[in-house]
């Protein structure tokens, strides 16, 4: 049993140099894939339900996948709700055995985000589990554009709302295909000297591979969520596997050629995070 809480992954994180990877799941054959690696490079790993995710499958049953996985993990693994708009949403994921909840309020106004997230934080430490909050708008490559995390708002923000992690905008998008541009680092480092509260990149995908390297071991950044990186692999994995072979229709079948892929795939995606006393 190595279901874990943000905040029993992260804090270690922060203490010794590292990064763990909030991995953005559809459904089982890539959250599978996801504890594989993770229990292939000895490093925990949280599984992310997002929206599009959540639009796919009910929570009750996503929740139940996730802690499955972690039952049978030899690494720690978080059952993590990404990108909770509402606080039915949020209760429905912790009813539902997940040990995260991540409140996103990044489009309302400062105070009111604030008053938000507590809620959520305040819900999820009475039921023994964790909170990520965001502070500053992250964009969408090619959609809406980021509004950078303002130091003292994101000071505020830590103190007054107790969340265990904190989203912040920095150069980063989501859904990036790409990793040109970067994060401001500049900005980085005026947030990590205003809070102790671990950081969070989202669209970790479009961030340059060495950038999440230095930033995992050497700042307070301890989780980058990876998503459009890891399903561009399996969308080329399904791709070769239906190509395969035109007589094959039974879709366990082509989906088994995806595992070996992804796992590899992700691998390297975790690989990167690795701080010194995990090599
Ligand atoms: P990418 O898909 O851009 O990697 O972003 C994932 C993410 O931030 C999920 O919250």
């Amino acid at each position: 049993m190595t279901l874990a809480t943000l905040a029993d992954v992260l804090q270690p994180a922060l203490r010794e140099g590292y990064a763990v990877a909030g991995l953005v799941t559809l459904g089982w054959e890539d959250m599978r894939a996801y504890v594989a690696a993770a229990e292939a490079e000895g490093v925990p790993v949280i599984l992310q339900a997002g929206p599009s995710c959540r639009a796919h499958t009910p929570l009750p049953v996503l929740g139940a996948m996730f802690r499955h996985l972690a039952d049978q993990a030899s690494v720690p693994v978080v059952a993590h709700l990404d990108h909770g708009y509402t606080f039915d949403e949020c209760r429905e994921a912790l009813d539902s055995g997940f040990t995260s909840l991540m409140f996103d309020g990044s489009r309302l106004p400062l105070d009111e985000n604030i008053a938000k997230t507590k809620e959520i934080a305040d819900m999820a430490h009475a039921a023994g589990i964790s909170c990520e909050g965001e502070i500053g708008f992250v964009g969408y490559s090619g959609g809406e554009d980021s509004a950078g995390t303002d130091p003292e708002e994101a000071r505020r923000f830590a103190a007054e709302t107790g969340v265990d992690a904190m989203a912040i905008s920095a150069g980063n998008v989501h859904l990036q295909e790409n990793k040109e541009g970067g994060l401001d680092e500049p900005r980085i480092r005026a947030i990590e000297a205003a809070t102790n509260v671990p950081l969070v990149i989202h669209g970790g995908s479009g961030v340059p591979v060495a950038q999440r390297g230095l930033l995992s071991r050497g700042s307070a950044i301890c989780k980058f969520n990876v998503g459009t990186e890891l399903r561009m692999a399996f969308g080329e994995a399904l791709r070769a596997a239906v190509n395969s072979d035109p007589a094959r229709f039974d879709r366990v079948t082509i989906l088994k050629d995806t595992h070996e892929p992804l796992v590899a795939a992700t691998r390297r995606v975790l690989e990167g995070f690795k701080g010194e006393s995990q090599c």
